[in-house]
């Protein structure tokens, strides 16, 4: 599945959700999926950033997205469940969702995070992603078959010094999959986790200020895992964390 090929239609007819689809991986996603046949629906909470994305699928020839903008760190129930009661009358079902939108926080010891920052990075890392999943699942339940990707990282099975809050969020994002995996399994809806690793983006390059970039992986050279997990070829996994760079 890391070197999954998918076919130029494997997710026509399909209509994907992507978070934070205006920047770094959410960008890549959004114009990959689009290439392949998807209406993508472009999440995020800077509307320039999203109109770029909007412009680079239009003018590539694919389908046309819809943008919606929305700072998940003020969002409520009401706003989520106003946006799904919006993708059922335009689109009638949603096939995807990717939650890749997160905050990285600060970089500091424990005993010194602050509660707002807590509070800030769970609150768009982890609550936000619970209402959205919440109030979609009604469209997901649409779909012939409908997959929904969160977004892990190492730090989301294996603790690490000063990566505290981050880290807490993305064991709890791995804990919400697997709690809706179990609770989903043998239907036609599916939750799984990607662990991008190492990937050149603005967030990386908060976490390690010094790193030298060019040997890292892009957006792009992932994305054949992202594909492969959105396309019903992965119709029957559920329950897993894909790792995207796996240490050989
Ligand atoms: N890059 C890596 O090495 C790496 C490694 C492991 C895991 N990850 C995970 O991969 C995912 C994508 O990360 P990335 O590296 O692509 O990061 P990124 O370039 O910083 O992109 C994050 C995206 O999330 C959006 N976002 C942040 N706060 C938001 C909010 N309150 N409301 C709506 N959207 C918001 C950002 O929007 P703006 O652009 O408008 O700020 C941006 O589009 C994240 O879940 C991250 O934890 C990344």
């Amino acid at each position: 599945m890391l070197n999954f090929s998918a076919s130029l239609n494997a997710l026509q007819n399909k209509t994907i959700l992507i978070t934070g689809a205006g920047a770094g991986i959410g960008k890549a996603a959004a114009i990959n999926f689009a290439k392949h046949g998807a209406t993508v629906i472009l999440l995020g909470r800077t509307v320039k950033k999203l109109e770029t994305v909007y412009d680079e699928i239009i003018e590539a020839g694919y389908p046309e997205p819809a943008i919606v903008p929305l700072d998940m760190k003020g969002a409520t129930k009401k706003h989520y469940q106003d946006m799904a009661n919006t993708i059922i009358s335009q689109f009638g079902k949603l096939d995807g969702v990717l939650q890749n939108a997160s905050l990285l926080g600060h970089l500091e010891p424990f005993k010194q995070i602050e509660e707002d920052i807590f509070n800030e990075v769970m609150q768009v890392n982890l609550n936000s992603q619970f209402l959205m999943t919440q109030a979609l699942l009604e469209a997901l339940e649409l779909a012939p078959q409908a997959s929904v990707v969160f977004t892990s990282s190492s730090v989301g099975s294996q603790g690490r010094a000063y990566w505290g809050t981050y880290s807490i969020s993305k064991f709890a994002t791995e804990g919400m999959m697997q709690v809706l995996a179990d609770e989903y399994a043998g239907t036609k809806l599916r939750f799984n986790c990607i662990n991008p690793g190492a990937t050149r983006t603005s967030m990386r390059a908060k976490a390690f200020p010094g790193e030298e970039t060019s040997t890292l992986k892009t957006p792009e050279d992932i994305m054949p895992l992202y594909l492969y997990l959105m396309a019903d070829d992965s119709k029957e996994e559920n329950g897993k964390t894909f790792v995207a760079q796996p240490k050989s």
